[in-house]
């Protein structure tokens, strides 16, 4: 058992968005079987309460269910996100923009999230430790980008990035101890990075990226409101 006591205080719930997901479901088994002093709650398109990232309905309707129950939710994990699929891969250069994939990038990568922070907001506790990390990744920093391409992708993920620096300064108007954090993950083992693995690439299982993400949030304060971090507490420029 990890000992983290000045993680979160005990008896508090925890959300984790996409728990079904390569890196969402080994977060969410970290934290049910490592962090005991946490409930903790998988929400995804297929849990009993369902959340889909193209339905502003499903979001309310889940978030007006933990209104109604009372729970003291202490922290909000996004893991959602969208990369390629059967008819989108990400685009190599300008030719390959295409209207549906970058709906599809942004609903997903950027609106859903939004969503989550507006109808969850009236159940952020108005004082003491409260976080809501959101999965990003480093090609999401437009600073950072020397290659170019993946515009769906970096874009969304840039919007993403933009959304929780806007949620971090009106969550810290509701609650001084709250934190709001784009994370990267780094590359991990999951159905979304397959078939981009190269050699070279520090990929890792999403059993210890989990573990390394959980060490990151369970050593956030009040200065990392508002950041881009990865794996290894690193500050990333946005
Ligand atoms: N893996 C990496 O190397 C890597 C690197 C950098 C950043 N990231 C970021 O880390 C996060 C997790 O990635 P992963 O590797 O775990 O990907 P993954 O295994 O493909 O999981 C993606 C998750 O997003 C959910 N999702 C997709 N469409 C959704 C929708 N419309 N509404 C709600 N949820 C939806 C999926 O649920 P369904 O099963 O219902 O589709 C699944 O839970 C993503 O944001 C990704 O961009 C990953």
């Amino acid at each position: 058992m990890v000992d983290k006591s000045n993680f979160l205080p005990e008896g508090t719930s925890i959300i984790v968005i996409g728990s079904n997901g390569g890196i969402g479901e080994a977060i969410y088994k970290t934290i049910e079987s490592n962090y005991t002093f946490n409930n903790v709650i998988g929400l995804s398109r297929k849990s009993e309460i369902k959340i889909n990232y193209y339905s502003e309905e499903s979001i309310k309707k889940a978030a007006d269910y933990f209104i109604s129950k009372s729970l003291d939710i202490r922290m909000i994990i996004n893991c959602a996100g969208f990369l390629y699929d059967k008819d989108f891969l990400p685009e190599k250069s300008i030719k390959d923009i295409n209207i549906d994939h970058m709906q599809k990038s942004f609903y997903i990568n950027s609106v859903g999230p939004a969503l989550i922070m507006k109808y969850f907001f009236p159940i952020i506790p108005k004082e003491g430790k409260f976080i809501f990390a959101n999965l990003s990744a480093k090609v999401g920093s437009i600073s950072d980008n020397k290659l170019g391409g993946w515009f769906s992708y970096r874009s969304s993920k840039a919007a993403l990035n933009q959304l929780v620096r806007c949620m971090s300064i009106e969550l810290n108007r509701r609650n001084k101890d709250s934190i709001c954090v784009a994370m990267h993950p780094g590359t991990v083992d999951t159905n979304l990075s397959k078939p981009f693995k190269k050699k070279g690439l520090n990929v890792r299982s999403p059993n210890i990226a989990a573990s390394e993400i959980l060490d990151v949030l369970s050593s956030l304060d009040e200065s990392h409101n508002g950041k881009f971090l990865d794996y290894k507490f690193k500050e990333i420029a946005f």
